[in-house]
């Protein structure tokens, strides 16, 4: 699936061009080079945008350079023009509704579909593929495969990422803040019980409690 339009909004090719190119080079995002190139908006005699420019994410600890359009999404970069491509973040609803295209964004979960590229710039993104740390996978991933927690695994990336945060940042996380974390994400297959059960498995776990 291509990028979405976002707002019907086209950016200053200038404005852009200078907003990354000065992201690049001061190595810190600021607010993001679409708020500075949409800043340009605001005046008059505005060109349309139309290229791509070469920005750099870091992803899974990695530096990655892509080729974005300011209306790129994250989700779309990771699926469609990084080299190779990250396609374990899942694209269901492209529209912020499913919570299939989880990522971490310096630690906190976030919808890839509903994050611009260019806004990434400078932040710390970890993907599926990057949970793991060498063969060790993460409690949750390792939960949810003992625990059958999983039917399509259209949705399971996206759940995996979101319990994963929030465990990782609360630990002593309680069934109830288990399903408030993945309470944005949507699993058709109604695995729920199975995927509430590895969460709390993953939880005792990272407690180094027995089960
Ligand atoms: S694909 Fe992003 S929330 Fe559904
Ligand atoms: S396992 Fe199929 S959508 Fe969740």
């Amino acid at each position: 699936m291509g990028d979405p339009k976002r707002s019907g909004v086209d950016l200053s090719r200038r404005g852009f061009l200078k907003s990354a190119g000065g992201l690049a080079a001061g190595g810190a995002l600021g607010e993001s080079a679409l708020s500075a190139a949409n800043s340009g908006l605001l005046g008059d005699g505005v060109e349309r945008l139309s290229g791509e420019v070469e920005i750099e994410l870091t992803l899974n600890g990695a530096k990655r350079k892509v080729k974005v359009e300011p209306r790129t999404t994250l989700l779309s970069a990771l699926r469609e023009r990084i080299e190779p491509p990250l396609s374990g973040t899942k694209e269901v609803c492209d529209m912020g509704s499913c919570g299939a295209c989880t990522v971490h964004v310096d630690q906190k979960p976030a919808y890839a579909c509903l994050l611009l590229a260019v806004d990434c710039v400078g932040k710390s993104i970890t993907t599926i593929e990057g949970l793991a740390k060498g063969d060790e996978l993460h409690p949750v991933q390792k939960a949810f495969c003992e625990h059958d927690a999983l039917m399509c695994g259209f949705c399971t990336p996206g759940f995996v990422m979101a319990l994963s945060a929030c465990l990782d940042a609360k630990p002593e996380a309680t069934l109830d803040e288990l399903k408030e974390a993945c309470a944005g994400n949507v699993c058709r297959c109604g695995t729920y019980p199975h995927i509430f059960e590895a969460a709390v498995a993953a939880q005792r776990a990272k407690q180094g409690a027995k089960r």
